[in-house]
């Protein structure tokens, strides 16, 4: 039987990006999400403060890990949710976003989750409601709540996320999780570094004081993290990609290349990997050093944490 626990106050309002949080603000999310996750492991997951409160998930982008894990949190705090049907929404009969906002806003949510594949959308949206707005991932731009819960992960297995090398691999010209987790550890006191082939240079890469690396075994070599992300093909406009076996060959992480990063790196990945393309499939699913599912479980703690926060 978990006791209570007093729900903390963070800065913001809204949950629009890392870059508007404290370290303070991040702690405090992240010691949180420790109780939850305590709680998820009971028989009985509920934790019913947020009763009578309304959430809804807008998806413009398809998701599982979450848009279901944010369903599941907010089910786990006795909220009622409400996942948006896009596709049968009046959206497709031409309603502006601003529109569906006014809209959905006249009938007094409590909190919108909003997914976009717009960058700034987000915040865009927070200004036309009265209610806190969290993004579950925009554009390029930031996807807050994956780097915590990857911050959360961490934590859990290097007991800090200070004086870390965190190797972050891929297609980071298109990723909002690499940009989020720049962010966050890099103001808790970690080094981060970019891995990528140059057609996948991000386009604002002096944004970042990051060191950078082409070659994927150089990148990863002495890290304590070795972050993988997936190639974002729905953005890739203009760029002529090898093969993906070619892609393997050259950015895949196997086991082999893995042994040039620490003996206890952790290998993770936001998800939805393609397999021997950014991982070698047996690596993606060795629990000795892939850390893909537990990612995915600390995903409901982060965001109980986050709502109950939000909505105190
Ligand atoms: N990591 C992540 O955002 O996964 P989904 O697209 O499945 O939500």
């Amino acid at each position: 039987m978990t006791q209570d626990i007093e729900i903390p106050k963070i800065s913001q309002k809204h949950l629009l990006g890392i870059k508007y949080l404290s370290i303070d603000d991040i702690n405090k999310i992240l010691e949180l999400a420790i109780f939850f996750k305590i709680k998820n492991k009971e028989k009985n997951k509920n934790y019913p403060i947020l009763t009578g409160r309304t959430i809804i998930n807008l998806f413009f982008e398809p998701s599982t890990r979450t848009l279901i894990s944010f369903e599941i949190a907010a089910k786990r705090l006795g909220a009622d949710v409400i996942n948006m049907n896009i596709e049968g929404s009046s959206l497709r009969k031409g309603e502006t976003l601003s529109d569906t906002a006014h809209t959905i806003g006249a009938m007094s949510p409590d909190l919108i989750v909003i997914r976009h594949s717009e960058d700034n959308s987000a915040e865009e949206i927070s200004k036309l409601l009265e209610c806190p707005v969290i993004n579950a991932g925009e554009g390029i731009n930031e996807h807050p709540t994956q780097a915590l819960l990857d911050a959360f992960t961490i934590l859990d297995h290097k007991k800090t996320l200070k004086d870390l090398i965190v190797s972050i691999c891929g297609d980071l010209e298109h990723s909002r999780v690499a940009r989020s987790n720049y962010y966050l550890l890099t103001k808790m006191g970690s080094k981060v570094r970019f891995v990528y082939p140059k057609y996948f240079e991000p386009k604002d890469l002096q944004k970042y004081k990051v060191e950078t690396f082409n070659n994927l075994i150089e990148g990863i070599m002495g890290s304590d993290i070795v972050m993988m992300l997936r190639i974002q093909n729905e953005r890739i406009m203009d760029t002529e990609l090898p093969s993906a076996n070619d892609y393997f060959l050259e950015y895949g992480l196997t086991a082999e290349k893995l042994e040039n990063a620490k003996s206890n790196a952790l290998v993770m990945h936001p998800g939805p990997i393609n397999r021997d393309v950014e991982i070698e499939s047996s690596l993606a699913d060795d629990v000795n050093k892939s850390v893909i599912n537990e990612q995915v479980e600390n995903g409901v703690a982060v965001r109980m944490a986050c709502l109950a926060i939000l909505m105190k």
